[in-house]
């Protein structure tokens, strides 16, 4: 009988940050390199969470804060794991562990990227504002949102 994968969420650490910049390399044409994912590790205003299945980095969610201000850096799930809530999990992590410390997030998302814009939309998340050229390759217009922490 085939057995069901193990799938859990764990804080960034020195054992999962190189799957974390793998993925993020297969995600995004822009990527943190693995140097910067190490950094962010000893970084006090820093908090990321990496979905794990059998032993294997298959999603994570970067953040930084400021005061009472989070800003989602990074949100990601690898390909063949996309909508089975692994992203809404990540955020679930994210959001319980700051509630109380930050009240609002911030975030910024391609104008073309309609997957992430529907998911933020549904996990609470409003447009703000309007970045036209914001991204590079390729060149592309940021959509601004904010999420109040309650
Ligand atoms: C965007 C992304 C993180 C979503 O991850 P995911 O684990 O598939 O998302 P979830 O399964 O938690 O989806 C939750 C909800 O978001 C919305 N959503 C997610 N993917 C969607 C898609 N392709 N089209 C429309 N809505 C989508 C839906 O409302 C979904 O709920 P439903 O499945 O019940 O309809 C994933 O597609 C991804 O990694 N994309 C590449 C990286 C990226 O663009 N990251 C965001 C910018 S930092």
């Amino acid at each position: 009988m085939k057995q069901r994968a193990e799938r859990k969420l764990e804080l960034f650490s020195a054992e999962n940050i190189g799957g974390v910049a793998a993925l993020a390399a297969e995600c995004f044409t822009t990527p943190w390199s693995e140097a910067i994912y190490r950094r962010e590790l000893e970084n006090p205003q820093s908090v990321g969470f990496a979905c794990i299945e059998n032993g294997a980095v298959i999603g994570f969610i970067h953040c930084n804060f400021v005061l009472d201000e989070l800003t989602l850096n990074t949100l990601c799930v690898a390909e063949p794991y996309r909508r089975q809530g692994i992203a809404r999990q990540l955020w679930d992590a994210v959001r319980s562990m700051m509630q109380g410390v930050c009240t609002v997030c911030y975030l910024e998302v391609r104008e073309s990227n309609l997957a992430a814009r529907t998911l933020y939309e549904s996990l609470g998340f409003a447009q703000n504002g309007f970045r036209p050229r914001y991204y590079s390759l390729p060149e592309e217009a940021a959509i601004l949102m904010e999420a109040a922490l309650t």
